[in-house]
This record gives C-alpha cells, sequence and structure tokens, in this order.
C-alpha cells in the first residue's frame, strides 16, 4: 500500500478506532480509505458524535438515552470502550448491518436485486452464493466502493452514501491479494497502518497483531522473508490492527491451499471468540459451515434463505441423504423413480444424491446407497442449481 511519507510522519491523534475491516476482493478500498482518513474528521469524538446523530436520527429516537448517548460522545470525544464488543451500536442494540432493497445494475445485470439483509453485531454471517451472486458486488456496496442504484444501506449505523465519507473513515482493508509492503518489516506493515488509523498505542497495536498473527518472533524479518501462510496471517491481522468491531471478508481463503485455509480459519474462528462482527462471503461450503453462526445463501442478486447451518438443513434438507452410485443410465431411472415418489434429487459429481431419504418409502433408495447425514451442501445445491465447492 502506497502511503506518503509524510504521512507517516504524523503523530497519531487521539481519536475513536476505525471500526470495518475488509479482507478479500476489494483491492481498491485501501485508496478509498487513505483518501477518506486524509480528508475525514480529525477532531477527536466526531465519528462519535456522527454515529450518535445518525444511529438515533434513524431509529427516530429522541429519548434521553439518544441524547445522553451524544452528549457523551461529544464531551469525552468518543464512548467507545476499547475492543470490539462494545461501542454505540452495541450500546443501543442495533445491526452492525442492515440493508433494505438494495439494487446495484451494471448494464443490463442486476448485480444485486432488492438485496435485504441484518446483521446483528456479534454474529459471523456467512454469506453463500455461486460464481456471480452478488456477493462482492454486495461488500463493495458496504464499503462505499459502489453506489446503489436504489435501497438502503447503514453500516454501524452510518447511512450509504450519504455518510460514506465517514464510514470510509472507519474502514481497515485488506485485500485479497497480498499487498503487504516486502520492502520493511513485518512491524512496520502493521505499524504503517495502525497510525493511518490514528490508534492511540501504536506499539501495543503492534504486538497485539502480532499475537493474533503468530509472528512475534518474526517482527523484524523482511516480509519478502516469511512463507506464504505467514503472510496471510500478516494480511490478516493488518486489518484487525485497530479492533474493528465489523470485519468485512470476501473470499478470505479463495484460492489457498488446505493448510493455509485451516490457519485462518483458526484466527477468524478466534475473532469471532472475541465478538467481533463478521460478514464473509464464500462459495466454500466447509468455510461456511465451520465459521458462520448463520448462512445467507444468495443468489441472482437477493438472499434466497437464511438460518444456521443446521437450520437451514433441517428446512430444505431433511435429516439423512442417500448417495447413489450406479452408472448413468440407471443414475437417471433412480432419479426418476425418487422424484415420482416426492424425493428431492441432485447431482453430485458421479452419484446423484436423494435428500431427506429417510422419508423415501421401502425400495425408493437402492440398499446399496451410501446414506449420511444431511449437509449444508445439500441445501446449496438444492436452492441454487449449482454445484458447491
Ligand atoms: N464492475 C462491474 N461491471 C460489470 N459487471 C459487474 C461488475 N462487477 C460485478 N459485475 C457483475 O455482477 C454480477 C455479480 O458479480 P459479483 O462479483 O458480485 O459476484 P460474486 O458473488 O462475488 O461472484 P464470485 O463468487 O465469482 O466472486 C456478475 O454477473 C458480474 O459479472
Ligand atoms: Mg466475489
Amino acid at each position: 500500500m502506497a502511503v506518503e511519507g509524510d504521512h507517516l510522519a504524523v503523530e497519531p491523534v487521539q481519536r475513536p478506532q476505525p471500526e470495518v475491516a475488509v479482507l478479500g476482493q476489494l483491492g481498491e478500498a485501501e485508496v478509498a480509505l487513505e483518501g477518506a482518513l486524509e480528508q475525514g474528521p480529525d477532531r477527536p469524538g466526531l465519528e462519535e458524535d456522527v454515529r450518535a446523530r445518525s444511529r438515533c436520527s434513524s431509529d427516530r429516537r429522541s429519548d434521553s438515552t439518544c441524547s445522553d448517548l451524544i452528549q457523551r460522545s461529544s464531551s469525552t470525544g468518543g464512548i467507545l470502550p476499547d475492543g470490539p464488543s462494545g461501542g454505540l451500536a452495541s450500546v443501543l442494540g442495533v445491526g452492525a448491518i442492515e440493508l433494505r432493497g438494495v439494487v446495484k445494475s451494471f448494464g443490463p445485470i442486476r448485480a444485486v436485486d432488492g438485496l435485504d439483509l441484518d446483521v446483528p453485531e456479534g454474529i459471523c454471517l456467512g454469506l453463500l452464493g455461486p460464481n456471480g451472486a452478488g456477493k462482492s458486488t454486495t461488500m463493495r456496496l458496504l464499503t462505499g466502493q459502489a453506489i446503489a442504484d436504489a435501497g438502503e444501506l447503514r453500516v454501524l449505523g452510518h447511512e450509504l452514501p450519504r455518510q460514506s465519507k465517514e464510514a470510509r473513515a472507519l474502514m481497515g482493508v485488506v485485500p485479497q491479494l497480498d499487498n503487504l509492503d516486502i520492502d520493511v518489516t513485518v512491524e512496520d506493515n502493521l505499524a504503517v497502518y495502525a497510525r493511518l488509523y490514528r490508534v492511540r498505542d501504536v506499539g501495543a497495536a503492534v504486538d497485539k497483531a502480532l499475537d493474533i498473527a503468530r509472528l512475534r518472533d518474526r517482527r523484524r524479518d523482511a516480509v519478502e522473508k516469511l512463507s506464504g501462510g505467514m503472510r496471510r496471517r500478516l494480511l490478516l491481522a493488518r486489518g484487525l490492527v485497530h479492533e474493528p468491531r465489523l470485519v468485512l471478508l470476501d473470499e478470505p481463503t479463495v484460492g489457498l491451499d488446505p493448510q493455509i485455509r485451516t490457519e485462518l480459519w483458526t484466527l477468524i474462528g478466534a475473532l469471532k471468540a472475541r465478538g467481533t462482527t463478521i460478514l464473509m462471503s464464500t462459495h466454500y461450503i466447509e468455510e461456511a459451515e465451520r465459521l458462520a453462526d448463520e448462512v445467507a445463501v444468495m443468489h441472482e442478486g437477493k438472499v434466497i434463505s437464511r438460518g444456521s447451518p443446521s437450520e437451514l438443513i433441517a428446512t430444505h434438507a431433511g435429516r439423512q441423504t442417500a448417495e447413489v452410485y450406479a452408472p448413468p443410465q440407471r443414475l437417471a431411472e433412480l432419479r426418476a423413480e425418487a422424484e415420482a415418489a416426492g424425493l428431492r434429487v441432485r447431482a453430485a459429481g458421479p452419484a446423484i444424491a436423494i435428500v431427506g431419504s429417510e422419508r423415501a418409502e421401502n425400495g425408493t433408495v437402492p440398499a446399496d446407497a451410501v446414506v449420511r447425514a444431511a449437509t449444508l451442501e445439500d441445501v446449496f445445491v438444492l436452492l441454487t442449481g449449482e454445484e458447491a465447492e
């Protein structure tokens, strides 16, 4: 990330910490971040004022709680306690992300098509969808990189696009592509971000991020000496250096080998345990199953179903799935029979999967079928018609 020299020289000012980090397919957001931080309001507490006022007005709350919060915000330079679990949004019990009827088209393509999405604070919501479902576009709308054609968008109480400048000033960005500064040390990569975000105690923030990345003993190494997995951990830790309350992960592990993916899952799991709100887009079923408290299945620009993985499985798939392996002709016959008996059948590579097979009459499922517990993958394929990854 290009950072002006004099930017680095600026002493961190007392300023509330940004709240949103982005990890994934969001390269240019960094540029927006730098611009926003440079142009953004510098007065301590101003961001808190904006948040308090916007929250209270958007909730049409004029009660004493709201005015108290605004007053405290203005007089103390911000009311956010340290760490991700505090903050005005959680004090007021509002959603971290609130989208209503959001539409975004690119020419004839409706990438986001009337999207309603709420992400309450403290959960990890997995946005699961096939290629082109609109996941990245949704992320870009949330970061202010794209402007919606219609609908209402709020991020931690900031209304977009009206308050996108304020919202952007609160965002941390880690792109999917590794853009760490390879010429400087691990700790300097983190310190640059901590300063950009006006973190109060840069040294402590860097130490914490090094612990997250498990790179304390490599802090003085140049980034180019790190392994691929270490670089990925550093990239994630860099996005967390300011302890955001909300993290957007746009396909955080796409294209990574299984070991690095597992490492990142551990890091994201730790983030969840700290109470950080996470919106994570993915098309890896396992990623959503392991990390998401709730999954929203996105298809053609809309959320078509949402719930915890077990709720989705119970609602759409049932308890058991029977996989049948046979020559194509035989599979076609079995499929027709099962569907005639009212069962749902999906392709599963060289097999067919008879979903909800516990409801099958005797004889509908061949004796040599492999019966297993129903999975989120069954749900995904039934709902989207796409084979899962
Ligand atoms: N800048 C753009 N210009 C034109 N079309 C776009 C643009 N960005 C996205 N689209 C289109 O919008 C649709 C949704 O794209 P998006 O990147 O949001 O999908 P996605 O769910 O993130 O898919 P993937 O899983 O492949 O990353 C696609 O048809 C895509 O081609
Ligand atoms: Mg995408």
